[in-house]
């Protein structure tokens, strides 16, 4: 089985779209995939596949009830499904008030059982959750989470629950992680959690043609400390009209949806988007990355065509490990 949280160190790498990308990838490559979204803040994964109708209302039922064993009604209710078929477990508000709730489970537990709060185990409760209580394992083949990158209690119940990481990273800026800087956040968050954590892949993301932008890239591809098996050039245009079409570049490829001025007003509209060869290559790097990550990191069988139907454009296909140039192929 999969599992996976999809982080790196600064805000902005691309997280959100690498972990949308990655699920639905999942699921095209015929897996059954639950994505779980833990970032309460506005442009999280929950609004990107258009779910999560009741994340503001503090009524509602939501997966920190759960995870703090006061759950509202059944956890099986709280999953929704996607328009490409990804179940997911949408955000809540309730994520940004965490850690005042679970102190408050912590004083309560730990002043009942007469036990000191260093002992309660803060960081093992989603972990218990999905597997020990949900069996998860058992209905699907791929979960991933979207954490709240700020290294707090959610992110360390993340990767309590997932172990293994994929680290998207962006050159320039500031809070650009060095190599050696990833290899110590994985040794800090091993420390603090006493598990091993596993390093899939860096997938250097939103790669410019500048020279720095390159070498960025390339120190990465050339280093044995780790995988790369892909760079995501910078795709500005494909990846911001993922919002749009609320769901994967794929879906924007294939629906063709274009944000264009339509009266002084932008708007967003599928069947307007021109086919080009290099938002193609793009799609079929998407697909190689979760091949990497679904063969290479978990020994998971995988459908390797990834074919799309293009509106008004007939199909494409890409094969993975066929070669670098992607095998195109008009239906
Ligand atoms: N390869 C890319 N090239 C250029 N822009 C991209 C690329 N991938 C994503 N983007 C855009 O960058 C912006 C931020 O991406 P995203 O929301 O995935 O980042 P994030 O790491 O989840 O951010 P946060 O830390 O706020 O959660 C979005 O507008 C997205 O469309
Ligand atoms: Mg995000």
């Amino acid at each position: 089985m999969i599992t996976v949280v999809v982080y790196s160190e600064s805000g902005g790498t691309f997280k959100t779209t690498t972990t949308a990308n990655l699920a639905v990838s999942f699921e095209r490559m015929g897996l059954d995939v639950c994505v779980i979204d833990l970032d309460p803040q506005e442009g999280n994964l929950t609004s990107l596949f258009d779910v999560g109708e009741h994340r503001s209302d503090p009524d509602a039922d939501n997966l920190v009830k759960h995870i703090l064993e006061m759950p509202d009604g059944e956890f099986d209710d709280l999953i929704e499904t996607s328009d490409e078929g990804v179940d997911v477990i949408p955000s809540h508000d309730m994520l940004g008030d965490f850690t005042s709730n679970l102190e408050q489970k912590i004083a309560y537990e730990t002043g009942m059982k007469n036990m000191s709060k260093a002992e309660f185990p803060r960081y093992e409760l989603l972990y218990d959750l999905l597997w020990n209580e949900q069996q998860l394992n058992e209905e699907y083949d791929a979960i991933l989470i979207d954490p709240n990158a700020r290294a707090e209690d959610l992110l360390y119940n993340s990767i309590y629950a997932m172990r293994t990481l994929v680290a998207p990273v962006k050159p320039a800026g500031k809070g650009n992680l060095s190599l050696e800087g990833l290899d110590e956040l994985v040794g800090n968050m091993e420390t603090r959690l006493d598990i091993e954590v596993g390093l899939s892949c860096v997938v250097p993301s939103g790669v410019g043609q500048t020279n720095a932008h390159q070498q960025y890239s390339e120190q990465f591809k050339n280093t044995d400390e780790f995988a790369t098996p892909v760079a995501i050039p910078d795709r500005e245009s494909l990846m911001d009209t993922m919002w749009e079409a609320r769901g994967s570049a794929y879906k924007v490829i294939e629906e063709r949806w274009k944000t264009l001025e339509q009266d002084g007003e932008m708007v967003s509209e599928p069947g307007q988007r021109r086919i080009r060869d290099r938002e193609l290559e793009t799609a079929r790097d998407i697909y190689e990355l979760a091949a990497f990550v679904a063969t290479e990191t978990f020994g998971v069988e995988i459908e390797p065509k990834l074919t799309l139907d293009i509106a008004d454009h007939g199909a494409r296909s890409f094969e993975i490990g066929a070669g670098d140039e992607p095998e195109v192929t008009v239906r």
